[in-house]
């Protein structure tokens, strides 16, 4: 699909965005092994979640999309899910593949994970690897990639002779939640380690379900706690019952309203994205944007049944500032920092990404993608190994381009993003992966006043 997006008008109005993609892979994943009947509020739609819901089903849960604001989940209890037949199809989601990696080692169920070609691409020792050093069997290729097949090990628990604390070695959530999820099965308890904080819905939905699982205090503020000498440490103690199924309430995913809240900013228009998930492990995002000058106000503050907070939140003012965004908070930003590039173009600023190679792993080379935008916008960028920097135009100042989102949602909305700013009519070819994410992205952004439509 090519979308055509005509630059200038105004952007206006109060909306939501789809539930948290991240927060809803939790939920579905959870819920499948609570016993009783689990009602998600709220969650994600996009294609990644539907592929973790396809997954729960082969292993034989009862996992039903009733509608777009409600799935129910007949959970199957600890120790119920089967092995599946077919090799498990993860779609796009490198969450589905890493995180049920964790779930099938620690339940001691045979599977087999596999993606499309994109995922395929991805490095995957980093969930093996862990999960071998905790006394699994869990395999992938020479190359490191998928498949990935979990082979159960006898006894199913097997840390009684190997430690059960992994010290990891990249600030990832995908990690830290596989080992977290395995870590339910494990009778002595599990610690994970890591470098700077990463997202921790996962933590917050186990203790939602009344699993101990404590966090240093590096996760409420990670910033404030990025030169301590301490690091970010989880420690969970293993169930000593089932886990009762609850309902779970999913809170408005910050990486796709922050697509919504940028744009607004850019064409000087307002927009407020209600219920917004605001963790700060997720919505650091707006604390960038206000070392930019902008003023981000958050209303009517919640907390959900999942452990998460939630506000209406909206963003305002001029950009004026230069930017870094580095080292602890590379993290906690890492899906937004197309976005922000973006916004970056715009600004008087000199805008830098340090430490974020990890963008290279993503659902494309994020580093080589992002300045393929800005070089169409007109944006003269250094590109690094770790990064890239340039000099911000002062202005959304680009008249027409065209971009190919190639398989990546956040490229295509950050492109789109670029168009609706721009003083000219983007071409934005390649969007059909905007609903791995957010699915309702371009009428969302119809209903706010922007003019975006597909390509004849
Ligand atoms: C995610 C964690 C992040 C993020 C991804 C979703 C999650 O990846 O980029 O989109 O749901 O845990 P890493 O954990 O690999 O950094």
């Amino acid at each position: 699909m090519r979308l055509r997006v005509e630059g200038g008008a105004a952007l206006r109005g109060v909306t939501r965005v789809p539930g948290d993609k991240s927060v809803t892979h939790r939920a579905l994943m959870l819920a499948a092994i609570c016993e009783g009947v689990t009602e998600i509020a709220d969650p994600g739609t996009g294609e990644d979640n539907l592929s973790t819901l396809r997954c729960l089903t082969q292993l034989g849960v009862d996992a039903r999309f009733d509608d777009a604001a409600h799935f129910t989940v007949r959970g199957r209890g600890l120790h119920g899910l089967v092995a599946p037949a077919e090799p498990l199809d993860c779609g796009n989601s490198g969450t589905t593949a890493r995180l049920m990696a964790g779930l099938l080692a620690g339940a001691n169920v045979a599977a087999t994970l596999t993606g499309d070609a994109s995922l395929c691409s991805r490095p995957m020792r980093r969930i093996a690897d862990p999960l071998c050093d905790l006394g699994y069997d869990v395999r992938v290729g020479e190359d490191g990639r998928l498949p990935m097949t979990i082979v159960p090990v006898t006894p199913a628990d097997p840390d009684t002779a190997v430690p059960s604390r992994a010290v990891l070695k990249i600030a990832s959530a995908q990690v830290k939640s596989a080992i977290l999820l395995s870590g339910l099965y494990r009778a002595k308890g599990t610690e994970v380690v890591e470098p700077a904080c990463s997202r921790d819905h996962t933590e917050r939905m186990l203790r939602a379900l009344g699993v101990r699982c404590g966090s240093s205090g590096h996760y409420g503020q990670p910033l404030a706690y990025a030169d301590s000498e301490r690091l970010p440490t989880v420690a969970l103690h293993p169930p000593t019952s089932a886990l009762r199924a609850r309902r779970l309430e999913i809170p408005g995913d910050p990486s796709s309203a922050a697509f919504l809240l940028a744009a607004g900013l850019l064409v000087g228009g307002e927009v407020t994205v209600e219920r917004m998930g605001t963790s700060p492990t997720r919505a650091a995002f707006l604390g960038v944007l206000e070392r930019m000058g902008a003023t981000a106000a958050a209303r009517r503050r919640a907390t959900l049944s999942t452990g998460e907070p939630v506000a209406d939140v909206c963003v305002t003012g001029a950009l004026s500032a230069d930017v870094t965004i580095a080292g602890a908070e590379v993290p906690l930003v890492i899906d937004e920092v197309p976005l922000l590039a973006v916004v970056g173009a715009a600004s008087p600023g000199r805008f830098e990404v340090r430490d974020a190679r990890e963008l290279r792993v993503k659902e494309s080379d994020r580093i080589a993608r992002t300045v393929a935008l800005l070089s169409a916008l007109g944006v003269e960028v250094e590109e690094r190994e770790d990064g890239f920097a340039f000099q911000g135009l002062g202005g959304a100042t680009w008249s027409d381009f065209r971009f190919d989102g190639m398989g990546d949602h956040r490229l295509a909305m950050a492109a789109v993003v670029a168009g609706l700013a721009g003083r000219g009519v983007a071409t934005v070819s390649g969007a059909d992966c905007i609903a791995v994410s957010y699915p309702t992205f371009v009428e969302t952004l119809v209903s706010l006043g922007a003019s975006v439509k597909e390509a004849a």
